[in-house]
């Protein structure tokens, strides 16, 4: 599979589960690597980005074994020095993770990912994680990967995060557990909480203020049993848009991660009109449920700053929603995209063009006014990313003639079985 195409359909009814969600399944890996014992963990995402994370825990002395969805994973209660570099592939997540995890631990340890991860920037984990002692080198003075993390001793200090990011808020978390001291995270703004919510499962202690987090080092991680990871809501939001986008669509994911630090999407459906109902069944560590949508004409919406860190991964097809909704989308304050795995605005002012949509781009977000109706189609560059092929494909719900998606293989980062999903579910259909 390079490149796919998807002819328009005007039926999309998807009724199930989707794959475990990418944050927590990355992060309950690195705490049961670094716990002492085994550690079942269910509904795992098994994509090439959370099995980079695999592979780096087994690098790092875990044993590992895998069934399908089902992992199980022993740690020694420490990390082992690795024996060659760590490949993190395509995940920023897991970079910005390993690195706080390492920071602390004693060994020398080199990450490096793709050609897109490694123009990422790192700069953002590594200057905190230097202020708390750790000895990290990288290219450009740190600033980007590979990286070098050389054996250091960590103190506990008071750090102000530099941004709204949930992956640096997670790395100094990792790197206090093995810091002299207390730590104190004070942040800018909310984002997801998964790291906070899991540390308590393997056995940590922190204090959760207003705007602070506070950790003390030292403090030994044993493992819970038994983890179930739930549906990834990022990867729910393709479906429910192709869903909202359909003449006839309906939509019912079952299990469904809903941590509001993720579902800023689902009040933006709704605020676009779509018909969105859910029904939270679980709370601990996660709030879980059921999200049930209808299809209904769906007009622009205007976002700002701080609606942006519960939906940063959502905005691609949140630019699909409003090239085909009926007046102006404004999005602002989401600077951000321009250093995810691709420069995202500038890959979705490509995708709208490449469709005959509208789209203006700033340099913190864009403006699109809505087509109201059917886009013309044509061939959308994925960039390598997988959520710019989702998003593109979610288009082809609302086109004349068929969306192709050239480079559709990156799905396979986050959500390989996406296409078989998607046409299952009437997607791609003439
Ligand atoms: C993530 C946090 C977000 C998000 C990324 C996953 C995480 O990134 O975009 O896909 O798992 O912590 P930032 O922390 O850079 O905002």
């Amino acid at each position: 599979m390079s490149d796919v195409s998807l002819a328009p359909a005007s039926r999309f009814c998807f009724v199930g589960r989707v794959p475990g969600d990418k944050s927590i399944t990355h992060r309950a890996y690195l705490l049961a690597m670094r716990a002492e014992g085994e550690t079942r963990i269910d509904g795992a995402l098994r994509a090439r980005d959370t099995d980079a994370t695999l592979g780096l825990c087994q690098a790092l002395g875990a044993t590992v074994r895998a069934d399908g969805d089902r992992i199980v994973i022993t740690g020694q209660g420490q990390v082992q020095e690795p024996s060659a570099p760590l490949d993190c592939m395509n995940a920023g997540t897991l970079m910005r993770l390993a690195s706080g995890m390492l920071a602390g631990a004693g060994v020398l340890a080199v990450l490096s990912g793709d050609e897109s991860l490694n123009a990422r920037p790192m700069g953002r984990v590594v200057q905190p994680l230097r202020s708390l002692g750790a000895r990290i080198e990288g290219r450009d003075g740190g600033r980007f990967a590979p990286l070098a993390v050389l054996p250091a001793r960590l103190t506990g200090a008071r750090v102000p995060l530099p941004l709204p990011s949930a992956q640096v808020k997670s790395s100094l978390l990792l790197a206090a557990l093995d810091a002299d001291g207390e730590t104190a995270l004070t942040e800018l703004a909310k984002t997801r909480d998964h790291t906070e919510r899991l540390l308590p499962y393997f056995g940590a202690k922190l204090h959760i203020g207003s705007g602070e987090i506070r950790l003390s080092g030292g403090q030994r991680l044993r493992s819970p049993g038994h983890l179930r990871v739930p549906g990834d809501s990022s990867h729910a939001a393709f479906l429910l848009a192709a869903a909202a986008l359909a003449q006839n669509g309906e939509a019912e994911i079952l299990d469904l991660g809903l941590n509001p630090g993720r579902t800023g999407f689902l009040d933006v459906l709704r605020k676009m009109g779509a018909e969105v109902e859910v029904t939270v069944l679980a709370q601990d560590p996660e709030p879980v449920g059921t999200v049930r949508l209808r299809a209904a004409p769906l007009h622009g919406v205007t976002l700002g700053e701080g609606e942006v860190p519960a939906l940063i991964d959502e905005l691609p097809v949140l630019a699909a929603l409003a090239l085909c909704a009926e007046g102006r989308t404004e999005v602002r304050g989401a600077a951000e995209l321009r250093v995810k795995e691709t420069d995202r605005i500038s890959a979705l002012r490509a995708m709208a063009h490449a469709v005959g949509g509208s789209f203006e781009e700033l340099p913190d977000g864009f403006v699109i006014e809505g087509s109201g109706g059917r886009l013309r189609g044509g061939a959308v560059e994925s960039f390598g990313d997988h959520r710019i092929a989702m998003a593109a494909a979610v288009l082809s719900l609302r086109s004349r003639e068929p969306v192709e998606i050239l480079g559709a293989e990156s799905v396979a980062v986050s959500f390989p079985e996406f296409f078989e999903i998607f046409r299952a579910a009437g997607g791609g259909a003439a």
